[in-house]
C-alpha cells in the first residue's frame, strides 16, 4: 500500500542498507533526508550522494543547526537539563528536531510513512516514533533495523552483495552519536561497566589530566540565554560552538554514567558535552543571583521533570509545553555576566554581575553598612520553630524523645 517512504538517514551502515532493505520489503521509493544539527564529521553533501548511490529515488540535507540551537539546546539550558542530574540529553533533544524535519520531507515528497534507523532497545526509537504521532499523525512509522530485523551483519552482507558505497568494518567499536550540544557513546567494550574509556573515546574533548592554561571567560546572559562571550555578541548557536572549542579544550564535560533508559534497561554510556556543560553551570549560578528563593526551590523540580519528559520522548507532550511556560517565565530577570575559569576538567565559577542581581550587599554583609536588622531573628525563630518544638514536647511525654 506503501509506495513512498521517507527514511532519516545519518550516512552509517544500517541507514545506507535501510534503502534496499526497505524498498525491497515495501515495494516504496524510499526518499532521505539527512539533519544537520551539527554534528561535524563528513560533509553532509557526500552524504546526500551516497544516499543517492544506496537507491534513494531522492534526498536532501536539512540545515537545522540554528533552530536546533535556539529551539531545543536553549530550552535545555533554560531547564539547566541534566537527566539523572549528569547527562545534558543531548540525544534526546535531537530527535524531536529530526522527526520534525522527517515529517516536512514526508509532506514535501507525498510520502505516507517514515522510517528511522532506531533498533528496539533503546529511547530514540521512542522519541521518534512519539514525536511523530505528536507531529503528524497520519504518517505511519517503520523502523527497519527493529521491525525487518536488520541486523549489523545481514547489513554489511547486504552492503557487500549490493556493492553499497560504505566502509564495512566488522569491527566498529561504538555506537556514537553527536550534534552541537555533545556526544554520546555506547556499547564495545563499555558494556563491561568496569572497563575505563580509552582515548580514542573522546572526540569533543582533550584529555583533563594534561590542560594547558587556565582560560577565564566571561558569559553574558539576557532572559537566560547566552547573547555575548567576552563581549563579543553571540548567536545560540556560535555559543555553543565557542564554548565547545574552548572548554572542550580544557577537558570540560566528560560524563561516565549507567543510565536508566525508559525501555527498562540500564546501560553505560560516556558522553562529552564540553559546551553544554559550561554554559548550564554558568546559568545555573546566575539563576541562583537572579531567582528569588521559592520560584528558585520549585524550578529544581520542573527541571527535573521537563528533563524526564524529554529524555521519554515526550518532547511535543503538553505537560512538556505547559513546564516551558513556566521556565520561560522564571527567566525573566535571569540576566547578568558570568565569570569561569576553565581549566583541567571543571569549569569553575569565580564572579557574578547583575543588573537584575538579587543578591543585596548590605543585607549580606558581616562589616559596616549592614541594613539587616538581627534582633528580629530571634522571634522569627521562635514561631518557626514552634511546630517542631510541639512535636519534640510530645515525644518526650510518650518516652520517644531522643537519646543524650
Ligand atoms: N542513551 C542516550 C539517550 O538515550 C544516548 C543515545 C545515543 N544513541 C546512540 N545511537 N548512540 O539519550
Amino acid at each position: 500500500m506503501t509506495n513512498r517512504v521517507v527514511l532519516a538517514y545519518s550516512g552509517g551502515l544500517d541507514t545506507s542498507v535501510a534503502i534496499g532493505w526497505i524498498a525491497e520489503a515495501t515495494g516504496a521509493d524510499v526518499f532521505c533526508v539527512a539533519v544537520d544539527v551539527g554534528q561535524g564529521g563528513e560533509d553532509l553533501d557526500v552524504i546526500r550522494q551516497r544516499a543517492m548511490d544506496c537507491g534513494a529515488k531522492d534526498a536532501y540535507v536539512a540545515d537545522a543547526r540554528d533552530e536546533f540551537a535556539n529551539e531545543y539546546c536553549m530550552p535545555a539550558l533554560k531547564a539547566n537539563a541534566l537527566y539523572m542530574d549528569r547527562y545534558p540529553v543531548v540525544s534526546a533533544i535531537s530527535r524531536p528536531v529530526i522527526t520534525k524535519h522527517l515529517a516536512i520531507a514526508a509532506r514535501k515528497f507525498g510520502a505516507d510513512t517514515v522510517a528511522h534507523g532506531c533498533t528496539g532497545k533503546g529511547n530514540d526509537q521512542v522519541r521518534f516514533e512519539v514525536s511523530i504521532t505528536s507531529l503528524a499523525p497520519d504518517l505511519k512509522c517503520i523502523a527497519p533495523v527493529r521491525d525487518l530485523a536488520l541486523t549489523r551483519d545481514k547489513a554489511i552482507d547486504y552492503a557487500e552483495r549490493n556493492n553499497l558505497p560504505i566502509v564495512t568494518t566488522k569491527s566498529n567499536p561504538f555506537s556514537i552519536d553527536q550534534n552541537v550540544w555533545g556526544r554520546a557513546v555506547e556499547t564495545g567494550f563499555l558494556e563491561d561497566i568496569w572497563n575505563a574509556p580509552t582515548k580514542d573515546v573522546y572526540n569533543y574533548t582533550d584529555d583533563p589530566a594534561f590542560p594547558p592554561v587556565a582560560d577565564e571567560v566571561v558569559i553574558t546572559f539576557r532572559e537566560g540565554l547566552p547573547v555575548a562571550i567576552d563581549g563579543q555578541s553571540v548567536t545560540p548557536l556560535q555559543a555553543i560552538q565557542e564554548m565547545n572549542r574552548r572548554a572542550g579544550a580544557q577537558g570540560i564535560g566528560r560524563i561516565d554514567i549507567v543510565e536508566d533508559r525508559l525501555v527498562g534497561i540500564k546501560s553505560r554510556e560516556v558522553y562529552e558535552a564540553p559546551g553544554a556543560m559550561a554554559l548550564i553551570a554558568a546559568h545555573q549560578e546566575l539563576e541562583n543571583v537572579t531567582i528569588e528563593r521559592e520560584q528558585a526551590r520549585f524550578k529544581k523540580m520542573v527541571d527535573q521533570r521537563w528533563t524526564e519528559l524529554v529524555y521519554d520522548g515526550q518532547w511535543f507532550s503538553p505537560l512538556k509545553k505547559s513546564l516551558d511556560t513556566f521556565v520561560d517565565d522564571t527567566q525573566r530577570y535571569v540576566s547578568g555576566d558570568i565569570r569561569m575559569v576553565l581549566h583541567g576538567g571543571r569549569a569553575t565559577v569565580t564572579g557574578r554581575r547583575s543588573e537584575t542581581s538579587l543578591y543585596d550587599f548590605n543585607l549580606a554583609t558581616y562589616d559596616e553598612g549592614d541594613t539587616f536588622d538581627q534582633s528580629q531573628a530571634k522571634g522569627f525563630i521562635e514561631i518557626f520553630g514552634l511546630t517542631s518544638k510541639q512535636a519534640a514536647a510530645r515525644d518526650v511525654r510518650f518516652g520517644n524523645g531522643v537519646q543524650l
